[in-house]
């Protein structure tokens, strides 16, 4: 167990493509940490080179105390686990599991020992004798979790490893896998998209978008307290609305949307005369005297616990990154964006009816127009 330590890492790819630019990170002996962000930001290419399988351009990465930049991957004393689990499919389960003490030279009895406890950790008893082609996704995954955990590493480095699973197995395999953290308490750094799977999983997240790092804290912080535009809107399911607000008269203004600014959002205000406003979906009610706007219903998902109503907003369009998934979706409005608001299973709500919605202001985000930066501290 060890910390892992990323100061100023910079990787640029043969081809000149910058996929990782000066990321400082600190990641405790015995944490989880988990990076998060969209296909693409930069993080299998980190995870890479904390193994030691990708060249590190510029800057340094310390494993305990020593520097292992430049360092072969099999003197950095880490195991990695990958989406695809990579088993030999012609061995048994007992032969996977085993395969790295055996090469490592690892004695017999020890070795029978190591992998029959992490088999019974693992669950994975009954099919030591098995070849990976008789096993079920999510006991292959285990197979592959355990040839990891059996070597007793400084070190777990684990790239989308649940990805190929299920939607129902993703969920338990998570929770096992805390546990599994839990008894061992091994440094583990594990990259995912899956913004849910990192807030379950992570002691603490670190939020990736094109190479630099946005933010790391604990996953409420990152979802109370986001530090960017960018991080406010790809925590959180669905995503937080966000819109360019006029700021006059102790007013924001923006679409159909007239709020009071409170006192303390004046003070953050600073003087600005526009700002980013933030609403997450959960700050809309249906009806109410205060604060309200009426929106046109443009789609319903009625999700059983939960609705989500979109509708148009006709604010001018902000000028800085964010992650919007209904970004995805072909545009259901004429103009403008579309903003989402969550309501209780009970409201009937049809599409094409008006709706008058209420907004809890306490709720507002604010961020700066131009950088996107919290204005809240
Ligand atoms: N071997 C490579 N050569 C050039 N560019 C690469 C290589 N591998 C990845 N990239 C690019 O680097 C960026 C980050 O990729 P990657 O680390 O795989 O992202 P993620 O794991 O977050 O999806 C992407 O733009 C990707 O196309
Ligand atoms: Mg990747």
């Amino acid at each position: 167990m060890a910390p892992i330590v990323l100061e100023d890492v910079t990787k640029v790819y043969p081809d000149g493509t910058t996929a990782v630019r000066g990321i400082d990170l600190t990641v405790n002996s015995g944490e989880f940490m988990v990076l998060v962000g969209p296909s693409g930001c930069g993080k299998s290419t980190l995870l890479r080179m904390i193994a030691g399988l990708e060249e590190t351009t510029s800057g340094r990465i310390l494993i305990g105390d020593a520097d292992v930049t430049s360092a072969a991957p099999r003197d950095r004393d880490v195991a990695m686990v990958f989406q695809n689990y990579a088993l030999y499919p012609h061995m048994s389960v007992r032969d996977n599991l085993g395969f790295s003490l055996k090469v490592g030279r690892t004695p017999k009895a020890e070795m029978r020992k190591r992998v029959d406890d992490v088999a019974t950790m693992l669950g994975l008893n009954e099919y030591l004798d098995r070849k990976p082609g008789q096993l079920s996704g999510g006991q292959r995954q285990r197979v592959a979790m355990g040839r990891a955990i059996v070597r007793e590493p400084t070190a777990y480095l684990m790239d989308e490893p649940l990805s190929n699973l299920d939607a129902k197995l993703r969920v338990s395999m998570r929770a096992e896998l805390t546990n599994l953290h839990k008894r061992l308490g091994v440094t583990t750094v594990y990259v995912t998209h899956d913004q849910v799977e990192a807030m379950t999983l992570g002691q603490r997240v670190a939020v990736i978008e094109d190479g630099t790092l946005q933010q790391v804290a604990h996953p409420q912080e990152l979802y109370r307290r986001p530090a960017n535009v960018f991080v406010a809107t790809f925590i959180g399911s669905p995503s937080m609305n966000v819109a360019q607000a006029a700021v006059a008269d102790g007013m924001f203004t923006f679409g159909q949307f007239a709020l009071p600014i409170t006192d303390t959002q004046q003070a953050a205000l600073k003087g600005r005369e526009s700002a980013i406003v933030g609403l997450r979906p959960e700050a809309f009610n249906v009806g109410g005297a205060e604060h309200t706007v009426e929106v046109e219903v443009a789609a319903v998902e009625n999700l059983g616990t939960e609705s989500h109503i979109f509708f148009g907003v006709d604010a001018p369009p902000i000028g800085v990154a964010t992650h919007h998934l209904a970004e995805d979706a072909p545009s259901i409005v004429d103009a403008g964006s579309v903003f989402i608001a969550r309501l209780g299973p009970d409201e009937l709500v049809a599409v094409g009816q008006t709706l008058t919605l209420s907004v809890d202001t306490r709720k507002v985000y604010l961020f700066d127009a131009a950088t996107g930066e919290t204005l809240l501290s």
